[in-house]
């Protein structure tokens, strides 16, 4: 299948800047038997650019140098697997999405639930738009009902000073649209706490309100006739919201019997609290690849989709299982998306750099939808797998690998004791290194 569409927006700018385009299809069969090199040069030639483009991979994106700049006593870095998830169809886009994570299994479960899903279409997405939000806390306010009202009658002045600390966003068509004063009512006290809604655009949008919300306290305060706490966005980012649906005819999944227990376990996770949990970590999985792989901030998409999960004040699944009137299976996913394409290490990282390159994204927007997809992906990936024949067959296999590793195979070695370890059914260090003596005596 080929589907050459792209969102419009990219489209356009992809033509006039006369890059090469769309990777033709992400459906690169047989990359488990090539070398990484190989892989990188597979991937380039599908999105029509040269090896090197992908070269940052290679060794990390940065040294030490580039390292002591970005955090403070650095002393090295740690290197994470990055891998290509294959067979995405976004919005009818082939989207290959670099994922970075150190858990095996991953990558090839997001990449299978992908090809499950391109006979009917693939994911399907909508966004609300980027916008973000900065909190300001007011103490000592005799009147918070009247200093509400205040307030909102003084929106447009505070909305012109935030907007003035970020002249280039406003530029850019973003910037400050709306204040919210929010009461609560607490155990202790009663809060009043100001809220800036900012269109961040392409940004993730932390630096651009918090100077706003730094800038427009002092105003917000005397308004209220009262002082100003804590000034910081909220990473409860339930104003950018990303969705994705996918459907997957039965057969294609492993059978209706494999859907209805999918149902069944997605119903639990709802349900209860402790199965949730772990429902999500499964879709995070997915999501913070992706997020990592683009040098985003993980723990704040994650902060994101874990208050969005108990939204309804009981924690529960950031996805939803059906069948639809045709007897597929029907899953969605909504999930605050807090990335941006400007800006952190998104910018200044190579690796990074190189991620959004091979996804092909020109807005976080663009960027967003690929996340939620992926991250639905995985979850159902997870979800099939402990429906039918459990987790730990896959998992063994490649988990086998790292404990082969960890007890001392060499790389012509490694093979063949995961090979081993997986027979012997026990994937446990003490096993490995009988087996490896074993192996090495020629038993
Ligand atoms: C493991 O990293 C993720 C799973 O536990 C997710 C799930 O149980 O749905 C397999």
């Amino acid at each position: 299948m080929r589907a050459l569409l792209r969102w419009p927006r990219q489209r356009d700018d992809a033509h006039q800047e006369g890059r090469a385009t769309v990777a033709r299809t992400s459906r690169l069969s047989g990359l488990r038997s090539l070398a990484p090199a190989e892989r990188r040069a597979a991937v380039a030639a599908e999105l029509g650019i040269a090896p090197d483009d992908l070269g940052a991979f290679l060794d990390g994106g940065i040294d030490l140098t580039h390292a002591d700049r970005m955090v403070e006593h650095a002393i090295g870095t740690i290197g994470i697997p990055v891998g290509v998830a294959t067979n995405l169809i976004v919005d009818g886009r082939e989207v290959l999405v670099p994922m970075a994570t150190e858990e095996p299994s991953v990558i090839a479960a997001a990449s299978n639930v992908a090809r499950m899903a391109r006979p009917l279409g693939g994911f399907t997405t909508t966004t609300t738009g980027p916008l973000m939000q900065a909190q300001v806390q007011l103490l000592d306010v005799a009147d918070v009902h009247a200093a509400r009202a205040r307030i909102l009658e003084r929106e447009t002045e505070v909305l012109e000073l935030a907007n003035a600390q970020d002249p280039r966003l406003v530029e850019h068509g973003g910037g400050a649209r709306r204040v919210d004063v929010r009461i609560i009512h607490g155990r202790h006290a009663t809060h009043l706490v100001v809220h800036l809604v900012v269109d961040v655009r392409d940004a993730m949008g932390a630096n651009a309100v918090n100077t706003m919300a730094e800038a427009t306290a002092p105003l917000l305060a005397s308004i209220a006739e009262g002082r100003h706490l804590l000034r910081i966005l909220t990473n409860k980012a339930d104003l950018r919201l990303a969705r994705a649906r996918v459907r997957i005819r039965p057969d294609d999944i492993g059978g209706p019997e494999v859907v209805a227990n999918m149902l069944e376990a997605g119903a639990l996770a709802h349900d209860d609290p402790y199965r949730a949990a772990t429902h999500n970590k499964g879709i995070m999985n997915g999501v913070t690849a992706v997020v990592l792989a683009t040098g985003n901030d993980t723990r704040a998409v994650e902060a994101g989709a874990h208050a969005h999960a108990a939204r309804d004040g009981q924690y529960r699944s950031l996805s939803t299982w059906e069948r639809d009137a045709d007897g597929n299976l029907a899953a969605t996913l909504e999930l605050p998306m807090p990335v941006g394409l400007v800006g952190g290490a998104t910018r200044s990282h190579p690796a990074a750099q190189a991620a959004v390159r091979m996804l092909e994204v020109t807005t976080a927007d663009e960027l967003a939808r690929i996340v939620v997809s992926v991250g639905l992906a995985q979850n159902i990936g997870a979800v099939r797998a402990l429906s039918a024949e459990g987790i730990q067959r896959g998992h063994m296999g490649l988990h086998a690998r790292n404990v082969a590793v960890s007890a001392g195979a060499t790389a012509d070695e490694v093979d063949a004791l995961a090979a081993r370890i997986v027979a012997a059914g026990a994937v446990r260090a003490d096993v490995a290194e009988r087996e490896l003596a074993e192996l090495r005596a020629g038993r």
